[in-house]
């Protein structure tokens, strides 16, 4: 009996412990993979959108609102490799930095459409124009959330 007691007490500190370390990472976890950032990311000088491309205008350029359905666009299909702000996960660009920023609406549109398989960024050309554009407009919104944290 006495040592069924122990044995039970031994696995109830154990359980107890093991709690203690999942109730203590788990928000440590959280608090990493929303602070993850790609701040160190380098385009790739040999990945340009010819002058043309990135001369387009983005035709939704005058409807700031739309940026709201680029934004639940980008939630679905590249927040997995470019995380929900947009810091980038991994080696996937962080799209909130200057480098990235400072391009174009339509070398930024170019780059959604092409991908640079190479690098790990895929080609979305088969997601329908207009959302292309619709992303880029949320893309737009990320370096103003920024400045707002500063
Ligand atoms: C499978 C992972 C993955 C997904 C999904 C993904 N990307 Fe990327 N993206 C990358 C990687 C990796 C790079 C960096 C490529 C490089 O190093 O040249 C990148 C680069 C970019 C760049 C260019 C940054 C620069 O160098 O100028 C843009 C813009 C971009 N992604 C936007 C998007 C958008 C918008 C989506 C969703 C439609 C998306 N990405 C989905 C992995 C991904």
């Amino acid at each position: 009996m006495r040592v069924q007691e122990q044995a039970m007490r031994v696995r109830e500190q154990a359980m107890r412990r093991a709690l203690i370390i999942v109730l203590g990472l788990g928000p440590m976890l959280v608090a990493g993979l929303l602070a993850a950032q790609n701040i160190d990311y380098q385009p790739d000088p040999s990945w340009q959108a010819p002058a043309p491309a990135a001369a387009r205008p983005n035709p939704q350029a005058g409807s700031p609102e739309l940026a709201a359905g680029g934004r639940k666009l980008f939630l679905r299909i590249c927040a997995r490799c470019h995380g929900a702000e947009g810091g980038g996960l991994k080696n996937a660009a962080d799209l909130q930095l200057p480098v990235v920023q400072r391009q174009t609406d339509g070398a930024l549109f170019w780059k959604i459409t092409n991908g640079n398989q190479r690098r790990g960024m895929p080609s979305f050309s088969g997601v329908p124009e207009m959302q292309r554009w619709q992303i880029v407009l949320y893309l737009r919104t990320l370096a103003a959330e920024k400045e707002k944290q500063k």
